[in-house]
């Protein structure tokens, strides 16, 4: 059950390997990028409690030595003082140029390892093995590396491509279904901007999949990856269409600013609605009819996912203060807002003729 997809970026290329019981075989599967018999693990602890024996005994197993950095969990940790901690960390532990840094847990400890492996002795390989469903179809792949700032979320960055990808879906099994579903929302946005064969085939198969089939699981995050893959290699540093891995995140950075990225929405629920609203707006728009909104909806909520503005507990700003919160995303050019609408399922494409009137109108009409 174990697949592989190719990411061809020349001397930056790299595999993501995807199955079940990678953890325990990633000695065997890191070793060949080693110049010596030990790396530097960092992780966060919730992970480590469920993930890291197993982890260190596979590299035991091939004679690979480890040091370890638990962070603490959660969004927090993915600022400049851990970015410090961890880079200083890896100083102490004498990481040369050759040497490999280990990622191991979900997009935080990812995209701020990574961003630590770019800037130590000016860029340092590093592996990335992913244990959320998010992280291993998104945020893993790609080089997108970073922190938080006070002024938003992943404002300073560096693109650094990892040197390997381990999806151990088996991990999966551990995630709460809360969580688990929230990396959902990453997966069919996926077929919701390229691919409506893959769309129509999570219509059938996501809530199999979401119960635990594992062959339908490594499926899933193959697809994903290869979409993820495709896109990248394109357009590496998003000059243009890597910006439709976008959809829905103008929508969702707004509401994950308005409810304070707190526990009240998950990145990847925020996501799900932001995708339901971009092809409301879509429709708004006369780019697709009715049913295509509808349909996207209908799959959220047999997923029992968050489809719109009123699944989110708690009270919401205004719909304008919401379109306001968007003007402070990073994907504004020259003062517009950039949009990922849709021409169809499976038809994504990104503009910035979006008026605030027809943001607004969407906003209003899904409760905002
Ligand atoms: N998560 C969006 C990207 O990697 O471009």
């Amino acid at each position: 059950m174990r697949e592989t997809v190719h990411v061809p970026l020349g001397e930056r290329a790299y595999d993501v390997v995807i199955g079940p019981g990678l953890l325990v075989e990633a000695g065997a599967l890191i070793a060949p990028f080693l110049p010596r018999p030990q790396v530097a693990v960092v992780t966060e602890s919730r992970v480590a409690a469920l993930h890291l024996e197993a982890f260190k005994a596979g590299l035991a197993a091939q004679g690979i030595g480890c040091t370890v950095l638990e962070l603490p969990p959660g969004e927090a940790t993915k600022g400049w003082a851990h970015l410090a901690q961890v880079t200083e960390w890896l100083l102490d532990q004498k990481v040369e140029r050759r040497d490999v840094v280990v990622a191991l847990g979900g997009g935080v400890i990812g995209d701020l390892v990574g961003f630590a492996a770019a800037i130590l002795r000016r860029g340092v390989r590093f592996v990335q093995v992913p244990t959320s469903l998010l992280a291993q179809v998104d945020s893993s792949v790609g080089g997108k590396t970073g922190i938080n700032t006070a002024q938003g979320k992943n404002l300073a960055g560096a693109f650094h491509q990892p040197s390997l990808v381990l999806a151990d879906t088996e991990v999966l099994g551990t995630l709460s279904p809360r969580d688990f579903l929230a990396g959902y929302g990453e997966v069919m946005k996926y077929g919701l901007l390229g691919d409506a064969v893959f769309f129509h085939w999570l219509e059938e198969n996501a809530a199999a999949m979401a119960a635990g089939d594992m062959a339908l699981r490594v499926r899933a995050v193959k697809r994903s990856v290869e979409m993820k893959a495709e896109i990248v290699t394109r357009d590496e540093t998003e000059q243009g269409d890597r910006a439709l891995l976008n959809l829905g995140h103008t929508f969702c950075h707004a509401l994950e600013a308005a409810t304070g990225y707190s526990d009240r929405l998950l990145h990847g629920e925020g996501v799900a609605i932001g995708c339901s609203l971009a092809f409301a707006l879509s429709a708004r728009m006369g780019l697709v009819s009715q049913e295509e909104p509808s349909r996207v909806r209908a799959h959220l909520q047999a997923m029992g996912m968050k489809s719109d503005l009123s699944d989110i507990p708690g009270d919401l700003p205004s719909a304008d203060a919401l379109l306001n919160l968007m003007g402070q995303d990073k994907k504004v050019v020259a003062g517009r807002l950039n949009f990922v609408l849709a021409r169809g399922i499976g038809d994504a494409f990104v503009t910035g003729d979006v008026t605030p009137e027809m943001v607004l109108d969407v906003l209003r009409a899904h409760g905002g």
